[in-house]
This record gives structure tokens, C-alpha cells and sequence, in this order.
């Protein structure tokens, strides 16, 4: 049984499916961390794999987790020298890699679970940080994003949205709206390196506000 049936089914439709390297994140990894092969990445929520040949084709040492058996089973297929580093799993649950990473990011994933769920994942995932290292977060959904206020909210997390009727996160909910300040007091005891709320105003079909965070911690040397 996946974590999410919700992506699970979203994926093996082939929805959803990208394939591209987000270019936020792309910007704030050339911009913070010294890429390359002594780079070891952890990505919680990989999804289809949009990420990852940025990543390979920095020589970097790249991890991943993602709860769809479909996403990872085309992940091991596309990248089979990847198998042992792709694997299978909640990651609010466990990070299933020994060791420590440089670099640990999402895009896009945390912000599908409740706060709790997120908590829990940060626990694993900054104690799986090195020292000094950084963690990027990439599209957390903000408040002020125009679906945080449609759809139905989670019964244990009122800013969790669990069924909307229309537009693009239809069927791939949970989606959780962050203020600024929950996600100073997720990374207390990190440095903020940067923080930003990007909004992109849609014109067309309905005139829709699209804002997410992006940010970036450092954990303590
Ligand atoms: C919006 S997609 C992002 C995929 C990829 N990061 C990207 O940038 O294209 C969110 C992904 O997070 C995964 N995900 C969300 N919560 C998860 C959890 N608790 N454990 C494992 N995977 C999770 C979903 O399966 C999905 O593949």
C-alpha cells in the first residue's frame, strides 16, 4: 500500500509527470552549495525524477524517497545505477539512508502532508543534515495562495486541504498553506540563509494567486 493512493493514482495515469528541473531550485543549489561529485544530496519526495539529472549531471552523490511505486519503479528503470538510491517510503516515517548529507531539499512535497507529518519528517531529515550543511525547500504552498481558502480542510490540521473541487491540486491533496513564521519555528536552531514568497498571478481561466515559499537553513557547524 503506497502512503498517498492519491499520487500513487495520479502517477500511474500519467499525470503529473514532470520531467523538467524546477528552475527555483536549480537557482538556489548553483547559488548555495559547492555542486559536485563531493556533493552528497538527499531529495524527500522526488516524484517523477524532475530533479535528478541536474543533480547527476553535477556528478553529484544523489539520495531520494518517494511513497509511489509507480514513480520509483520508472526512477530504477530510467536510472538503474540509481536502484540503491532511490527507494521506496514514507518519509515522515524514516529516512532509510545511513549517513549524512551536504545537501537535503524539497520541491514541492512536504507541503502535500499535515503539519505533523512534517514535523516528524524534519526530525529524520535535519538530524540526517551534516553539520554546516544545508536544507532547501522549495514550493511550500503559502497562505496567501488563492486555493489555501477552496477545498475542504484536513480534521487534524486546519490549514491542510483535503478535497478540492476543481483546478490544478485536485487529487493530490493534502495540500498544506504555511505562514511565514510556521516555518521559521519548524527550522528553530537553523540559520536562515534566504527566504522568499513567490507569487505568480494567473490571468486566465479565473484571475488566481499561485504563492509558495522558497528558503533555505543552515544547521550549525
Ligand atoms: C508535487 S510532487 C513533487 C515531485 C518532485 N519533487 C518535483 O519537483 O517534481 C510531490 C511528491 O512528494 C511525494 N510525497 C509527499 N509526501 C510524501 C511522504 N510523506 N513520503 C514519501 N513521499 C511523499 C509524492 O509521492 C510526490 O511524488
Amino acid at each position: 500500500m503506497p502512503f498517498s493512493q492519491l499520487w500513487e493514482d495520479t502517477y500511474s495515469k500519467g499525470l503529473q509527470n514532470s520531467r523538467w528541473p524546477w528552475s527555483q531550485l536549480v537557482s538556489f543549489a548553483h547559488r548555495l552549495c559547492d555542486l559536485g561529485p563531493g556533493l552528497r544530496v538527499l531529495e524527500l519526495g522526488c516524484g517523477m525524477g524532475a530533479n535528478v539529472p541536474f543533480f547527476l549531471a553535477k556528478g553529484s552523490d544523489y539520495h531520494a524517497i518517494d511513497g509511489s511505486q509507480t514513480a520509483i519503479r520508472s526512477l530504477h528503470k530510467e536510472f538503474p545505477s540509481l536502484k540503491k538510491n532511490i527507494v521506496l517510503g514514507d518519509f515522515s516515517k524514516n529516512i532509510p539512508f545511513g549517513g549524512q548529507f551536504d545537501l537535503v531539499f524539497d520541491r514541492a512535497a512536504l507541503t502535500h502532508n499535515t503539519l505533523s507529518d512534517v514535523r516528524s519528517c524534519l526530525k529524520g531529515a535535519l538530524s540526517a543534515l551534516k553539520p554546516g550543511g544545508i536544507y532547501i525547500g522549495i514550493s511550500w504552498f503559502s497562505k496567501n495562495n488563492s486555493y489555501a481558502k477552496r477545498g475542504k480542510a484536513h480534521p487534524q490540521d486546519s490549514a491542510a486541504i483535503v478535497e478540492f473541487v476543481e483546478g490544478p491540486y485536485k487529487g493530490i491533496e493534502p495540500m498544506r498553506f504555511f505562514e511565514e513564521n510556521e516555518i521559521f519555528s519548524l527550522f528553530e536552531g537553523l540559520k536562515l540563509i534566504e527566504i522568499e514568497e513567490e507569487i505568480v498571478r494567473k490571468k486566465n481561466p479565473d484571475e488566481t494567486v499561485l504563492s509558495a515559499w522558497n528558503f533555505a537553513f543552515r544547521k550549525a557547524e
